[in-house]
This record gives C-alpha cells, structure tokens and sequence, in this order.
C-alpha cells in the first residue's frame, strides 16, 4: 500500500508556498495526498508569529494523537524552529521537528526515523531551494514564488528575524527558471513572496529587475509581490508600477502604527511622515494603486494619543483592505520585557475601533470601482449555485454568477455593487466569448 500525508498549513503565504514544496517532496518519494483523518504522515507548518497562532499547533497534536491509526506527526514552520525539542518534551506523540530552512530533509528525516524524535532546526547555508525538484506542480491558475526569506529589520515586537533567520535573496536565473515551470504548469498569475521582499537583490539585480525578468515571460497575465517594508520602496521599484502592464496596481505596505513615538518604540525605520511621501510617490507613479496595510493595536505604552494616530493614518491612506492585530508578546523579543503593556479589555477596544476604521475605508474604496469594468481572475467557488469568485486587478474579490466560467478562468465583468470585502460583478457577453464557444 502507499503510504499517505497531509499538510496543514498555519500562518503566512511563505509557510503555503513551503507546503506545496512539502508536498512535492514526499510525492516525489511516492507518499500520496491524503486527508488529515487517514493520513500516515501529517506534517503541521506552523506559524509563530502570535501567541494564539502557536498554540494551535498544540491541540491539533492532541487530536492527531488521539486518532485510531495514530500517523506520524512532523511540526515544521516557525514555531519548529523556535521551540526546536522544546516540542518533543512537551507534546512526546511528535516523530520530527524540521526548521523552514531543513524541510528539503524532511524525506530523509522520515526514512531513517528511529523511536527517538528527530529534530533539524539548522540554518544551512546552502540553499534548501537546491535540494527541491525542478518541476513544479500547480494547484490553481495563481501561484506563489518565494524570491526572499528572512529579517533583518528587527521590530521589537516581531519573530520573524529569529524563525526565519537573516535575509537571503534567491538567485535571479533559478527564479526565472523556477516561474517558467510554474507558467508550464498552468498558472497564470504569480505572487513572488519575501518576508521583505522588496529587500531582494542577486548582485545588481533588484526587486524591480527581477520583476521586469518574469514580466516578460510569455504566458504571464498578472505579477503581485509580498510583504513589502516601507525602507525597502526603491525609486526603481516604484516606477515599475508605472511601466509593467502585468504588474497589478496593488501594493501591501504595513505601517503598524500611525504615531512617530510608537513607530521609535517598534523599531519600524521609518516614520509616519515618511511612510506617507512613499505612497506620494507611488501614486504619482500609478494613480490607481491600491493600497494595503498591517496595523497593531495595544504595543506596549500605548496611549489614546497614539492610537487616535493610527485612526487618523488610516483614514488619510484610505486603505483598499487591511489587517489589524492585537499585539502579543513573544518570548525573546524586545517588546515582550517592555513596562506599560496594556490590558486585554483596552487592545479589544482599540482593534474594533480600528476594525470599523479600516470597514468604511475599504467600502469607500469599494465603492468607487462599482460603475466600472475590469477582468477578474476567477480563483474559487461561491456559495450560491453557479457563482465564482474572483480578484480585480486591486485584489478585491468579486462575485459573479456565470455557469460556462470555471475557475482558473479570466473574465471581464462589470461592477455592479460593493460591500467592504467584496463586490459584484456581471459578466460582459461580448468580451467572454470563449465563453460560449466553451459552453
Ligand atoms: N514581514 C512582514 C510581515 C510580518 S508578520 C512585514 O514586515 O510587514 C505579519 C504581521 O503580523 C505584521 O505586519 C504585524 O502587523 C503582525 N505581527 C507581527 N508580530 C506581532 C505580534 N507580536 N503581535 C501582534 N501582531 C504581530
Ligand atoms: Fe517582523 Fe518587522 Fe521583519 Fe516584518 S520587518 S518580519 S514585522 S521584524
Ligand atoms: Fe508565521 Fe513564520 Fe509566516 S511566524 S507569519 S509562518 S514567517
């Protein structure tokens, strides 16, 4: 019988990216997909990144643990590198604990499992990406391409520099040769990921010339990236946004927090007011940029001044979507020892305010797109019979109705209404034929 995994994936789009390769891994050593119920290896990548995020891990090994056939339980991900054996003692049903940079080990850590767990949390210097196949296999028409990993940036409040170690930037040739296999395979759209990913380079290469490689390969419709840090926005950067047609006008640009001495007390490198003149630039650039943000609310010394300033940032970007957290102190990082942490009661407050804040911006933004036209890649099914969802070029999701599309598709629709994360589009006949030729 072929033995069987399944990957569960927690936290960022770098963790999903690492599943797929996961999966492409142990396929390529004949385990088969299988689902987390039946299956005998059940790899768990792991975010670390809020306390919350962490302890999930530890009651879905408490439920695999408790399943008949008990599988063979794998922690990878960041919480695997920061906990390390710490894992094992706390939760012993767990056979291997791997680092996001030792997963290319994963199969042989498996092969020569012992009754001991196995623990490979190194940093290796040479590239885990070597030690993957070539051949990539593609679940949907948007695919994901890690160019960068790691942090140096060091926010106090952050575990990412320590989970994820140093920045390190692929190199550019195995990037383009590794985008050309995702197109081979079907996809259509690619998200070139970094936990700052606009701190890439290979040599003289950047972000912006690694973009303008992989923009013109043939094949390619729509080129995103993420996470961007707002130091890194190079002037060539930012003009790409003018000159690339495939590079869609969207951009992710957290901010964390809208006062100066918080954003010192973060250690962010930049400041509100700088923050700002980069998106000056950008929508000199590219007026119709759509913009996204990360915020916390609740780091430690807080007060109502500085939380009214985050308000009020939000209010003046007029962010198309963004994501707010509660702050949570991780071990290890600066702002974990720091005086002042404020109170749950507070931070819940703060994150509804802010929540209604970000509401009415992304309505607003939402809004302005229903009377216009544009294409939307069609990447899920809706609930209602016959609807797709799909995202604009601005990353809004869009729900139509239209039997003969499928997903994977590109269809060109009319916005016709707007809710704060969606909108509702028509499809227009006559720019879909191949629609009705498929039909
Ligand atoms: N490298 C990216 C993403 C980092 S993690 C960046 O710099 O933007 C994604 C988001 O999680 C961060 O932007 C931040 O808003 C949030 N985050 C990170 N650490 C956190 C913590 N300790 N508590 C709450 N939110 C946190
Ligand atoms: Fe974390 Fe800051 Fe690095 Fe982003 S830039 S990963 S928030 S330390
Ligand atoms: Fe989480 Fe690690 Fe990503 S901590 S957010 S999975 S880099």
């Amino acid at each position: 019988m072929t033995a069987t995994y399944h990957v569960k994936t927690f936290g960022c789009q770098m963790n999903v990216y690492d599943s797929e390769r996961i999966g492409e891994l142990l396929e390529a050593e004949g385990y088969a997909a299988a689902s987390i119920e039946s299956a005998d290896v059940v790899v768990l990548n792991t975010c670390h990144i809020r306390e919350k995020a962490a302890e999930k891990v530890y009651s879905d090994i408490g439920r695999l643990k408790a399943r008949t056939a008990r599988p063979r339980v794998v922690v990878a991900g960041c919480v695997a590198q920061a906990e390390g054996a710490e894992i094992v003692r706390r939760a012993p049903a767990v056979d291997v604990v791997v680092g996001p940079n030792a997963y290319h080990r994963l199969p042989a850590l498996l092969r020569d499992g012992g009754p001991q767990a196995a623990v490979d949390t190194d940093m290796p210097l040479a590239s885990k990406f070597d030690a993957l196949p070539a051949r990539r296999s593609v679940v949907g028409a948007s695919a994901f391409l890690t160019v960068q990993e790691g942090c140096d940036k060091f926010c106090t409040f952050c575990v990412v520099p320590y989970t994820r170690g140093a920045e390190v930037s692929r190199p550019a040739a195995a990037l383009v040769a590794e985008a050309r296999a995702l197109i081979a395979a079907g996809a259509k759209e690619l998200t070139l990921l970094g936990q700052n990913v606009n701190a890439y380079h290979d040599g003289d290469i950047t972000l912006a010339g690694l973009i303008r490689l992989i923009a013109a390969l043939p094949g390619l419709v729509r080129l995103r990236y993420m996470t961007s840090h707002p130091r890194d926005m190079g002037d060539d950067l930012i003009a790409a946004h003018g000159e690339i047609d495939v590079l869609m006008p969207y951009l992710h640009l957290p901010v964390q927090a809208g006062s100066d001495r918080l954003l010192k007390a973060m250690n962010r490198a930049h400041t509100r007011d700088s923050y700002l003149r980069t998106l000056d630039r950008l929508r000199a650039a590219r007026p119709d940029i759509a913009l996204s943000g990360d915020f916390i609310v609740g780091f430690p010394g807080e007060t109502d001044a500085d939380f009214a300033a985050t308000l009020s940032i939000v209010a003046e970007v007029g962010y198309a979507a963004a994501y707010s957290f509660k702050y949570s102190p991780r071990p290890g990082t600066p702002a974990a020892g720091m005086a002042d942490q404020i109170a749950e009661s507070v931070k819940d407050d703060r994150l509804a305010a802010l929540q209604a804040a970000i509401g009415a911006t992304a309505l607003a933004f939402n809004r302005a797109s229903v009377g216009t036209r544009c294409d939307i890649l069609l990447d899920r099914a809706g609930r209602r019979p016959g609807q797709l969802i799909g995202k604009s070029p601005w990353l809004q999701s869009v729900f139509v109705v239209s039997p003969a599309a499928k997903i994977g598709d590109m269809i060109t629709v009319d916005l016709i209404d707007a809710q704060p994360n969606s909108l509702e589009g028509a499809p227009v006949p006559h720019l879909n034929s191949f629609l009705s030729a498929a039909a």
